[in-house]
Order: structure tokens, then C-alpha cells, then sequence
């Protein structure tokens, strides 16, 4: 009697596995998908680490906004449909034209009409290659994830007032600045405070010369953006480029996706927006 007992208990984990094999495998799909053994995940290689935020109260910074009551936005048309691809930024220059914009490609193109259309401003990569980087509908894909290192990425445009240059936020060639007449940009600045300017987003000219700019993390580029809104990271910077002594210095640090920047008019200070944190 007393031997029947463990016996009839293993028996009973047997019956289990046997008598619901579908969980038992579901049970293992599961464990091998968390666990992803094989590094066929889209984290697979990444030092994934979860930071937690408190997000804007919506509700209190939408009471405090002028509303566009209107809802003018809605009245809007699309232009240029299928003609580019990936605009981030647009600027117009000192006559008035453009607009120039920073496509997914890695080119400055600018509007010169309706006769002329686009044509292309400036490129990042001396040896920028249409086969190679126009991929059209595909520029804006993972398909371009390979290539876009290589053909760049611009992203914030601003030109100068006095000099007429185009100063450039690529995401993978830095800060970068191109004359009145377009061509291939010269970086200015690749590295700030002893690391890699890795992901520059978006730039603003000061009166006196410097140009601030954002590098949104010290840790992932532009194709793995989405790595820095799921895990919630901070370590991107805002910076100063000082055209004088050509130095790069770092303002601020530990900034959760810092993006677009604008200096106010008077001068006397600076907006940037944080992605992540919605603010
Ligand atoms: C919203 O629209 C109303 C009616 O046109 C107008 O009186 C009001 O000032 C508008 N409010 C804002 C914040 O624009
Ligand atoms: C320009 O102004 C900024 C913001 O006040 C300041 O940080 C910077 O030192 C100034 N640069 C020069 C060259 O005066």
C-alpha cells in the first residue's frame, strides 16, 4: 500500500503531459520565444535596458495650449506625393527659396518650380550613389537600414541668415554645413565630450555664431530608434558647436530622446523636445 503511493504520483505528471500535449508545447514556444536562445528576436544583441518614465500630464498641457479651434490642419492638401521621400525638415533661403528638405535617401533636395521640380542641393557622401541610395517608397523601409550609414540621413536644416550656408543635423554624418551653392557638406562636428556624436537630430543657429543641436542617444542610431522609445533610455545630449575655436561642447546630457530645437527670437532662450517622455 504504503510503496503505491509515489508511484501513482508520477504517474499522474505523466498522465499531464501526455493528456495536454498542445499546452506542454505552447508552454515551450513561449519560453523559447522570451527566452530567444537562437537571437532570431528583434532585441536579439542588444543590451536592452527598461528605464521608467512618467509621462506629461496630457490633459494639463493641453488645458494651457491655445487650441486651433478650427481644426485648420484638417484643411490642408498633400503635395508632392510620391515625389519625396521622408522629409523631416523644411527650410526655405535667403530669396525666399525652396522648400529644401532632407529626404530618407540621405540628399538635400530643394523645389525650384514646377518646371524644374526637385533637384538635388547637397549630399553628405562624396560618393553618394543614386543606384545605391534612391530606392523611392523603399527609402523610407528597413530596406534602407543597410545603406543609410553609408548614404546618410539628413535630418534638421537650418540655414544662416548672413552667410547663406546650410547647416545640416545628419543622423549618422553629425553636424555638417554646405555653401550657398549646395554640393557635398563638410562635417563640422562628429564627436562631443570625448564620445561620437551618434544620432544628431535636429539644429538652431544663435545670433552670436553657436549652433545647438541634438544628439538623440549616445547608444543607438536612427534605424534602431524604436530600441530608444521601448526601452525608455537617456543619453542623449544637447550641444553647442562654437564656430569660433570650432570646439563642441556638451550642454546637457542624460536627455531622454532629445529632438527638434529652436532658439526664440530675442535670443535669450532654447526649446527642445524630449520624444519619449511626450514633452
Ligand atoms: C475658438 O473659436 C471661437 C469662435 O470662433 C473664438 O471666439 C475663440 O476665441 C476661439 N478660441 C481660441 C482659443 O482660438
Ligand atoms: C553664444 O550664446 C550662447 C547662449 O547664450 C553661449 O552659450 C555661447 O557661449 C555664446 N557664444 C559666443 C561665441 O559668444
Amino acid at each position: 500500500m504504503e510503496e503505491k503511493k509515489p508511484r501513482r504520483q508520477g504517474a499522474a505528471v505523466r498522465d499531464g503531459i501526455v493528456q495536454y500535449p498542445h499546452l506542454f508545447i505552447a508552454a515551450l514556444a513561449l519560453a523559447l520565444v522570451l527566452m530567444d536562445p537562437f537571437h532570431l528576436g528583434p532585441l536579439a544583441g542588444i543590451d536592452y535596458r527598461p528605464v521608467k518614465h512618467e509621462l506629461a500630464p496630457y490633459r494639463e498641457v493641453m488645458q494651457r495650449w491655445p487650441r486651433d479651434n478650427g481644426s485648420r490642419l484638417r484643411l490642408g492638401r498633400l503635395e508632392f506625393v510620391n515625389e519625396v521621400f521622408g522629409p523631416e525638415s523644411i527650410e526655405f533661403d535667403r530669396q525666399g527659396r525652396g522648400p529644401y528638405a532632407g529626404l530618407a535617401d540621405g540628399r538635400v533636395v530643394r523645389w525650384m518650380g514646377d518646371k524644374a521640380g526637385w533637384e538635388t542641393f547637397a549630399v553628405m557622401n562624396p560618393d553618394w550613389s543614386e543606384k545605391v541610395c534612391a530606392n523611392g517608397v523603399e527609402s523610407t523601409t528597413k530596406k534602407q537600414h543597410g545603406k543609410e550609414k553609408w548614404c546618410g540621413r539628413p535630418l534638421g536644416l537650418r540655414f544662416h541668415r548672413e552667410t547663406g550656408e546650410l547647416f545640416i543635423a545628419d543622423a549618422y554624418y553629425g553636424l555638417m554645413a554646405v555653401g550657398e551653392r549646395g554640393g557635398v557638406a563638410t562635417s563640422l562636428a562628429r564627436e562631443a565630450g570625448g564620445d561620437p556624436v551618434h544620432f544628431a537630430n535636429d539644429l538652431d543657429i544663435h545670433m552670436n555664431g553657436s549652433i545647438f543641436f541634438t544628439d538623440t542617444s549616445t547608444r543607438y542610431s536612427r534605424k534602431d530608434h524604436l530600441n530608444i522609445l521601448l526601452e525608455g533610455e537617456g543619453t542623449g545630449r544637447l550641444l553647442r558647436y562654437d564656430r569660433e575655436t570650432g570646439a563642441v561642447h556638451v550642454v546637457l546630457n542624460g536627455l531622454v530622446f532629445p529632438n527638434g530645437v529652436q532658439i526664440s527670437q530675442d535670443q535669450q532662450f532654447l526649446l527642445f523636445s524630449e520624444t519619449t517622455n511626450c514633452r
